[in-house]
């Protein structure tokens, strides 16, 4: 502990140190007013400022300070731009400054492993390598400002049903490759200050108090120096929650909790140390703010440009038969609510009064037609409203229909449940393009929906939840004065059922199965080989890229990377290249490929550069029983335009001096010993020698080796004891040679 906390630490009484390790009320931390150490104040959210000055709520229900809404999460990792994601931070931060904020509650890094979850929409990717990089990017560019994160909700909070009480239940291998590298990335990459825990249980512990999260993986594995924070009401019982690791509970006042805190350090329940470590953590954080700086403010509008710019390139062109860009002319249909009055930004905590907010109507041209199409309040048809939109889009050149999920869709606190869009949009969709060839859908949506009319229109842009800049951004895009560079950041299935998680989401009032266990999203599909709507990764251009020149090679440990990437267009654009990695050992059972890179280039047409990248063994690593791993053997680099659109590749050969340790015992498989070499020649020439023996006339015809040996790979050691008449002794040495043999293949 830094010596000016311990001397804190030292002049502060019991009753002090308990109050710090709860909420002084709902949006502030404590501190030590007598020793001169303020309280701090935390605000959500991940895409915006929700500062609350009079009545606190986590719900979103009573009004904050006028801020800027930037566009959610669900948009901005579509970006694939770190560059951008880290300036994003930096606006928030100083936003952060100028309204004294000290930490701000993002990102929201859980993983999107139904596209029904609630809060899909604050929530980056399906893929835990892109939500790591842009978590660690956003914290890294709010905390140059010297204020705050808060990375949430440690753990597997996927889902709303039950989240207060649910267990997510998985293996241990589901929760490393899938679940934690996000949070991982923030705190090692970007030294996140604080962590907020989740709701949720973990195979059966509260996240708020399990010692293997907060205490083992996230301060002994990953090295954390800041302290954990409860969601709002997470904490189950105070005293198991401190001692599991848990600092700070979140909100206050919670009189209750730190009075049972005292009793216990009193009557030695509660080791005196563990309190002084939590206080501690608490403090160490608190004493990094800079000093208060009056006269810094923000600049509005200024951040309200930033955010249309990022929208500009967070929006995904899903389809694109060459219709996009538009010419601006005067016989244009915009048909859909949300040309006028966009959605923009999901329901509940993150919820933020938004300083102005942009339609995309705003910026048509003139003589655009405008029909509201659709109510945002119903699902079912107007059938005159229907009749109206179907005759100005047939007298139009083109029509745009502005689309998407009305705000009681996507909202924390509770699923979706279903992935349709409501019915008179889905309708109005339909009948638009059988009137007009030439139609466009702008997607106003947090999370995937199902899209039957995908075949019979020109266009589909998604702009997700872009922010109050929505209509702005949407508007440079269809005309070509920006040129489309987001990739999905999730994959769009043809249907719900498609997805992996369906048979096991929601789950019952206890907890949910993660029975897919790592095959998460494209991990999934790809392994099915199933067709989906649009693929992880996936989103048009108004130019052409072409991938040459691919090469690996590895050098003191690190794989180096690189392919040359053109613009073959005509006009500038920038393209995402991603890189998967594909192992090809055989050694377990993964997903075809793996994401472990990308980087966004921006090049004028004919211009190409190189792309680099530099992996470490992790990149190639499952997680086994002891711990990441990598087999010696083959894997395939590639590099693509999406998931489904590998452009080219290259093979790289990994030598490690580890090996997975192996214990032979008596239901050992004759498998398992077959598949490692050293075990295998122990047990080969027994099995050879066994078949010679039963070979006659009549066993060569009823059994070959090939049979016998396929028959015996699934059985255990103890059953070549009867085949080969072994005495108990016997079998035990071989077991033993066997040890040896596998030993020997071990470091
Ligand atoms: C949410 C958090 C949020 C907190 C404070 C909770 O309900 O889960 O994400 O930061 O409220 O508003």
């Amino acid at each position: 502990m830094k010596q000016a906390v311990q001397a804190v630490l030292n002049q502060m009484t019991l009753q002090e140190k308990a109050a710090l390790c709860s909420g002084r009320d709902f949006w502030h931390i404590a501190g030590v007013p007598r020793l001169g150490i303020a309280p701090a104040m935390v605000s959500d959210g991940p895409h915006g400022l929700r500062k609350q000055n009079d009545q606190a709520d986590h719900l979103g229900v009573n009004e904050s300070i006028q801020a800027v809404c930037f566009p959610a999460g669900c948009a901005t990792a579509c970006s694939f731009d770190r560059a951008l994601l880290e300036n994003m931070g930096r606006a928030l931060g100083a936003e952060c400054r100028a309204e004294q904020v000290d930490i701000l509650l993002g990102p929201a890094v859980n993983i999107k492993r139904s596209p029904l979850c609630g809060r899909n929409f604050e929530y980056y990717s399906e893929d835990p390598y892109l939500a790591g990089q842009a978590a660690a990017t956003f914290i890294r560019g709010v905390q140059s400002r010297q204020v705050g994160t808060s990375v949430k909700h440690f753990a597997a909070n996927n889902q709303e049903f039950r989240r207060l009480t649910r267990s997510s239940n998985m293996s241990e291998r589901t929760l490393r490759e899938i679940y934690l590298p996000a949070f991982e990335a923030a705190v090692r990459e970007a030294g996140a200050w604080t962590v907020m825990c989740a709701y949720n249980r973990i195979n059966g512990v509260f996240a708020s108090e399990n010692p293997t999260l907060l205490t083992d993986i996230l301060r002994r594995e990953w090295g954390f120096d800041g302290f954990v924070m409860s969601d709002w009401g997470a904490v189950n019982e105070k005293l198991r929650a401190v001692e599991a690791g848990l600092e700070l509970e979140m909100p206050g006042p919670c009189d209750a909790s730190v009075q049972k805190v005292v009793q216990a350090v009193e009557s030695g329940e509660l080791p005196q140390e563990v309190l002084d470590q939590a206080a501690g953590r608490i403090l160490e954080i608190l004493l990094r703010r800079p000093e208060p700086q009056s006269g810094e403010s923000f600049n509005r509008q200024r951040d309200h440009d930033l955010a249309a710019r990022v929208e500009t390139e967070c929006a995904v062109l899903l389809k694109n038969n060459g219709l996009l860009p538009l010419s601006r002319s005067n016989d244009l249909a915009y048909i859909g609510a949300f040309a006028q009055k966009p959605r923009y930004q999901g329901g509940g905590s993150s919820h933020i009064n938004a300083f102005r907010v942009e339609g995309a109507l705003e910026f048509a041209p003139e003589g655009t037609v405008y029909l509201p199409g659709f109510s945002t309040r119903q699902d079912s048809p107007d059938p005159q409203a229907l009749a109206a939109a179907m005759e100005a889009a047939g007298r139009a050149r083109a029509a745009v229909i502005f689309a998407g999920l009305p705000d009681d869709f996507e909202c924390e606190g509770y699923d979706r449940t279903h992935m349709r869009l409501p019915e008179c949009q889905n309708q109005l969709i339909h009948a638009v393009a059988q009137v007009q060839p030439n139609t466009v859908v702008v997607l106003h949506l947090g999370s995937p929906v199902e899209t039957p009319w995908a075949d019979e229109v020109a266009a589909v842009l998604c702009v997700y939840l872009g922010g109050e800049a929505v209509g702005r951004a949407t508007d440079a895009l269809l005309y070509g004065d920006v040129c489309p560079s987001g990739r999905l950041a999730e994959s769009w299935p043809l249907k719900l059922e498609d997805n992996p998680s369906f048979l096991n989401f929601p789950g019952d009032e206890e907890g949910v199965e993660y029975a897919e266990g790592v095959f998460v999203g494209y991990r999934y599909y790809d392994k099915k080989e199933m067709a989906v709507r649009w693929p992880f990764g996936h989103g048009e251009s108004y130019t052409t890229f072409a991938y040459s020149d691919a090469r690996v090679q590895v050098e003191d440990g690190k794989i180096l990377a690189q392919v040359r990437v053109t613009n073959t267009g005509s006009c500038f654009g920038k393209e995402v290249v991603q890189l998967y990695v594909q192992d090809r050992t055989g050694t377990a059972n993964r997903p075809p490929k793996e994401l472990k890179g990308f980087e966004k280039v921006a090049l004028e047409p004919g211009q190409s550069r190189i792309v680099c990248f530099i992996l470490d063994e992790r990149a190639l690593s499952w997680y086994s029983p002891s711990g990441w791993y990598a087999a010696s053997g083959c894997y395939r680099l590639l590099f693509a335009h999406s998931s489904r659109d590998v452009r080219a590749g290259a093979d790289l050969e990994w030598v490690s001096s580890r090996r997975l340790p192996m214990r032979v015992h008596r239901n050992t498989t004759v498998g398992a010993l077959l598949a490692n070499p050293r075990t295998a020649a122990v047990l080969e020439p027994l099995l050879r020698q066994q078949h010679t023996q039963e070979e006659s006339e009549v066993s060569r015809e009823a059994i070959t080796e090939e049979m016998l040996r396929q028959m015996l790979v699934n059985s255990p050691l103890r059953s070549v004891q009867n085949y080969q008449g072994y005495t108990d002794a016997q079998l035990q040495q071989l077991i033993d040679r066997l040890q040896q043999a596998a030993d020997g293949a071990c470091e």
